[in-house]
């Protein structure tokens, strides 16, 4: 995000199917059956990769979601390349099993999960959300996943407990160096981090994540700009403090830690007030909380939102 100026996104950007289908088909379903072999029977489905039936969420939007292609080859995740293809060109950079999942610092239960672990903490449902990415487009994306706040009651969170910091996997001998100081680290406050709208993603379209999504688990905040949602994540750390994320770090009047998706606050590089939803011509109004307003205003009453961006 620091490298690249906002272009409109034009059907140039995104790679030729036909470059690179054979390839990313059998990368994703790869990384698909790794998981689904971790899965409990139950969730196990026979088709490769199928995450089998998950419970439709009344917190979906009925808007259209964007396409498969552009979801999985359209992408954020600087730690496999910084160009918006590279991540699904490198794929092979990272293993999403076997996974632990560590959860820790103020909490009673410390402990580390395994994907089968996570898996049966609560059903996998479908929830289909709107998405905006600071850089001025958005997505609809069916994810597969379950609230965060299921995992964070089996550790049961101490009082003292603020704030809720997200570590993603790094390995300086096959990932990017430079850019970011690395590993990704991503925060929210704790009750964001309970709000049952935030969800901790293991799929989408129905299927495992790919490894360009966050493989095997990432974090989906919808009333959030995309870059919140930290991918293949290895530890969830319970604080006291406000965690300071990679991007705060790398550009801190850039990226404050609240990072609301609000039309009326800009980011320097890039106005906030409208977005191109992939797929469509026309520019949309942004919407304040990225139309999540009825359900997460109130986290912030009282709040001066420019300040807090
Ligand atoms: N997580 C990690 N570990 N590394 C990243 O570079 N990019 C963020 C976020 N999570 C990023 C990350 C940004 S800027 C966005 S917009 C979203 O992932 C993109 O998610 P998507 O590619 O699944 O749409």
């Amino acid at each position: 995000m620091l490298i690249r100026r906002p272009a409109d996104i034009l059907p140039s950007e995104i790679t030729d199917p036909a470059h690179y289908r054979s390839r990313r088909q059998f990368m994703t379903q790869a990384s698909a059956l790794t998981l689904a072999a971790a899965l409990p029977a139950s969730v196990t489905h026979a088709a490769a990769g199928s995450l089998g039936p998950l419970a439709a969420s009344p917190l979906s939007t009925t808007e259209p979601p964007t396409s498969r292609r552009a979801v999985t080859s359209y992408n954020n995740f600087y730690e496999l390349g910084t160009d918006k293809a590279d991540p699904a060109e490198n794929t092979f950079r990272l293993k999403p099993a076997p996974w632990q999942l560590r959860v820790e610092g103020l909490v009673n239960k410390p402990r580390t999960f395994g994907i089968d672990d996570l898996l049966k903490l609560a059903p996998l449902e479908e929830r289909i959300y709107r998405m905006r990415c600071v850089e001025g487009w958005s997505m609809v994306i069916p994810w597969a996943g379950f609230p965060l706040a299921a995992l964070l009651r089996q550790v049961e969170p101490q009082g003292s407990a603020r704030y809720v910091e997200f570590v993603s996997h790094y390995d300086r001998a096959t990932m990017t160096r430079g850019v970011l100081d690395w590993p990704y680290v991503e925060g929210l406050r704790l009750d964001e981090a309970q709000h049952p709208l935030t969800l901790l993603a293991v799929g989408l379209f129905g299927e495992a994540l790919p490894v360009q999504n966050g493989a095997p688990i990432r974090l989906v905040v919808p009333w959030k700009y995309g870059f919140k949602g930290a991918k293949s994540i290895v530890a969830i750390r319970l604080v006291e403090k406000q965690p300071l994320t990679a991007w705060m770090k790398a550009g801190p009047s850039e990226y404050g830690f609240y990072a609301n998706v609000n039309p009326e606050v800009d980011h320097p590089r890039w106005s906030q007030a409208t977005e191109r939803r992939i797929g469509e011509f026309a520019k949309r109004k942004t919407l304040p909380f990225n139309g999540y307003a009825n359900q997460v205003a109130s986290l912030y009453g009282g709040m001066d939102l420019r300040r807090y961006f």
